[in-house]
């Protein structure tokens, strides 16, 4: 593999669906991983085949359907949990297993009441069990961000020696500052033997909306997979969001990374996962949000209308999206009224202009926005408020 190559996780149908009302059935589970693998991820986290026998069949349903794709299932560090996983996805061309165990100090005393050595010893046995089924075995220090390097680091060199092929960092609670994760990835890479033979894979969460500056600081660092999600879903405040990372990965070639996501899907996949999940996308998320590519103030509006890069980095059919939009508001200019009157059929002077707008902003500063239907009564009644 390309050591250029950004491996880009899936981890919508697992992490994302988490969210609370956002529980898919099988079928659209399936619906989905299609068009996950159609838009060209590396990894589709399918679920956690043994949180429930609807998500086993649902992981077992999409692991027999994919092509060429990686198809994972979640597991803990519990040789049930890695059975299951592994009898869920043994139909896929490509499987993998991902296990793990909590290593922050706060993770081994409150929810193992355990050691650090004991914790070494379960990552180790988790990993040598799941080798057993799959040759592909990711292993996650779930709560990586807030664990100290230095025994981070024994524990991926212990679990890189028993087979692990990924190892995954995850700032689970979204603590870590986008420097603080990138030298911890850094640390890893010069203190981990054989770290050279795996993949450090980033999996942040956005608690402090930092969840896709840290996942890119950590491909800077030296990680070559990142999970993230459509439109960013996840646990509380969410995961790394897919559409950031490919179009920042795209937008600075300099940095010399590129993924193998067709980026025109972006915007259908994000609509698609919004519809299947009911769960509706921000205004202004970036890439896929409905304002992403919309301009309401005259001065942008102005720019745009003369060359749309004086006010957007990135060609919108580029994420699938059809063009920009000029919205009509009570900031809106005389340049963006003619423009959409054009559109509409309508050229007029620059005198009639001058009238009909005092006429829009009246309307604008009534309603939010002013629509096409409120243009083309203005045109109707054209005759009657130029003599007037
Ligand atoms: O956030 C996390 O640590 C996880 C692991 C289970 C990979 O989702
Ligand atoms: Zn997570």
């Amino acid at each position: 593999m390309d050591k250029n190559r950004i491996q880009i996780f899936d981890t919508t149908l697992r992490d994302g669906e988490q969210v609370p009302g956002c529980k898919l059935n099988k079928d659209q589970k399936l619906r989905l991983a299609a068009q996950l693998e159609k838009l060209g991820v590396d990894v589709i986290e399918a679920g956690f085949p043994i949180s429930s026998p609807g998500d086993y069949e649902a992981v077992e349903a999409i692991a027999k359907a994919a092509g060429d794709v990686t198809i994972c299932a979640l597991s803990r560090a519990v040789e049930r949990d890695i059975e299951t996983a592994a009898a869920a996805i043994k139909s896929a061309r490509l499987p993998r297993i991902h296990t793990g165990i909590g290593t922050s100090d706060s993770h081994i005393k409150y929810k193992f009441n355990s050691t650090r050595e004991k914790v070494i010893e379960r990552a180790v046995a988790a990993v040598k069990f799941a080798k057993r089924f799959v040759e592909d075995v990711e292993f996650y220090a779930e709560d990586a961000g807030r664990t100290d390097n230095e025994f981070l680091a024994r524990v991926c060199e212990e679990v890189l020696k028993v087979g692990a092929t990924v190892l995954n960092i995850p700032d689970t609670t979204g603590y870590c500052l986008p420097n603080e994760y990138g030298s911890k990835i850094k640390y890893l890479v010069d203190h981990v033997k054989g770290i050279e033979n795996a993949t450090i894979s980033t999996h942040c969460h956005n608690d402090l909306g930092l969840a896709t500056a840290n996942s890119i600081e950590g491909v800077i660092n030296g990680a070559r997979q990142i999970e993230c999600t459509i439109n960013g879903l996840g646990e509380r405040a969410g995961n790394t969001s897919l559409e950031e990372c490919v179009m920042i990965i795209s937008q600075h070639p300099y940095l010399g990374f590129y993924t193998g996501i067709n980026t025109k899907g972006l915007y259908p996949i994000s609509r698609l996962v919004s519809d299947e999940m009911g769960m509706p996308v921000q205004p202004n998320k970036a890439i896929v949000g409905s304002n992403a590519f919309a301009h309401s103030s005259g001065i942008h509006q102005d720019g745009v209308i003369k060359k749309r890069e004086t006010y957007e980095i990135i060609d919108p059919i580029e994420v699938g999206v059809d063009k920009s939009s000029i919205v009509l508001t009570a900031r809106s200019g005389r340049a963006a009224l003619a423009y959409r009157l054009k559109e509409l059929g309508h050229d007029i002077t620059k005198l009639e202009l001058d009238t009909i707008y005092q006429k829009f902003l009246e309307i604008a500063d009534r309603k939010k926005e002013v629509v096409d239907a409120d243009l083309l009564g203005l045109m109707e009644r054209k005759s009657e408020l130029l003599s007037s």
